[in-house]
């Protein structure tokens, strides 16, 4: 994009279960934002059934394309300089969906489509400026950022825009999976991550402890053995007696041993990833940390980071938990970038279920 145009990319994210079209203007303020969420539909199988996903897709692409194009205010696509959308990583039919959208919009109006990796995204939701907030610096470089999802968890170094170090990587679970698993085992809805947060927040007494996976001095996480230590407890308890609290839903335990179980599982996710982000921070030399993905909208672990990264006396930046979780409006702050450095996709632009973080030249 050249001087004195709009800087307007309209975004379409779809890998998962959110349904997301936004207008983002240059890369950072949010012009429009609209997101269906399945989460109604997903909480009566307790998970993604991914047909069930796309089908929802399907039914809710257009009105909400629609919807963001009121809420910018558009007239048709006028001003809109590009189409960016979420290629991979994600459910290969719900991909699907977002990019027939796309491809259609961008040729039907003679626009550029721009592929964008959806962890991408979350790292670039640190970009976003909302409607109503004043003018922000952009993160500086290099950042350290610490991406924390459903299906993914890794830190990388950004040296420059779109230039990722891999520090590392998740070697089974992902946080949310553990989260929603766990979630699960107790007995709380789907997804598991904000139940646990609130069922946490009711603890008192602080009595449970997890182990910490702590994998050496390695930036590697793992979650696998909390999520069996997790399941043990949980047996443990159950078998001990207590029952749950009556007219309780689905609920496995008394919610005083719910929400200590929750407690000290919450506890050992977020010590381990708060402590080996600002670890990576201080290595790197980090001039900004930046938190993404689904889990970051967990307050205790924002807390954790804010308070590691205060001491190390660097910024962080995390969205707003809206922004974390999936969204459309990252992956058009992603986009602007990236048209900015000229990737373009042609019309036989795929889905890519599988794709890692992409390593593009800077701009
Ligand atoms: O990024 P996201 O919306 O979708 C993926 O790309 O996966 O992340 C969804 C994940 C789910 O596992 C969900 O349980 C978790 O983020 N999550 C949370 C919280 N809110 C969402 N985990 C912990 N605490 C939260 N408050
Ligand atoms: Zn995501």
């Amino acid at each position: 994009m050249s001087d004195g145009t709009t800087g307007l990319v309209l975004a379409v994210e779809s890998s998962c279960d959110e349904t997301a079209v936004a207008v983002v203007q240059e890369g950072r303020r949010i012009v429009a934002n609209v997101v269906a969420s399945q989460v109604a539909l997903h909480a009566t199988t307790g998970g993604i059934v991914p047909e069930v996903a796309a089908r929802a897709h399907l039914r809710w692409m257009i009105p909400v394309l629609d919807e963001a194009r009121r809420q910018a205010g558009l007239d048709g696509m006028a001003g809109i300089e590009a189409i960016a959308v979420t290629e991979g990583p994600g459910l290969a039919g719900s991909l699907l969906v977002g990019i027939t959208m796309a491809k259609t919009l961008a040729w039907l109006h003679g626009l550029p489509l721009v592929p964008v990796n959806h962890l991408e995204g979350h790292i670039y939701a640190a970009w976003l400026i909302d409607p109503a907030e004043p003018e922000k610096p952009a993160p500086e470089f290099p950042i350290v950022a610490l991406v924390v999802s459903g299906g993914h968890t890794f830190l990388v170094e950004m040296a420059s825009h779109m230039h990722y170090r891999l520090l590392g990587q998740t070697v089974d679970d992902a946080a949310g999976e553990a989260f929603d698993k766990v979630g699960r085992l107790l007995g709380l809805p789907y997804p598991g991550g904000p139940a646990i947060m609130r069922a946490a927040a009711a603890a008192t007494a602080h009595d449970r402890r997890f182990p910490r996976a702590w994998l050496g001095d390695t930036f590697d996480f793992s979650f696998s053995g909390l999520k069996t230590a997790a399941r043990r407890e949980v047996e443990r308890e159950i078998a001990a007696g207590p029952s749950p609290d009556p007219g309780d839903g689905n609920a496995v335990l008394p919610s005083a041993s719910v929400a200590e179980l929750a407690y000290g599982f919450q506890e050992s996710v977020v010590d381990v990833l708060a402590t080996k982000t600002i670890r990576a921070a201080q290595q790197a030399n980090a001039r900004t940390v930046v938190l993404g993905g689904g889990v970051a909208a967990n307050s205790v672990l924002r807390d954790r980071v804010a308070e590691g990264a205060r001491s190390l006396g660097v910024p962080l930046v995390v969205p707003r938990p809206a922004l974390c979780t999936d969204n459309a409006a990252m992956i058009g702050a992603a986009g602007f970038f990236r048209a900015r450095a000229g990737v373009r996709a042609d019309d036989s632009l795929a889905a890519r279920p599988s794709l890692k973080l992409a390593v593009a030249e800077p701009v």
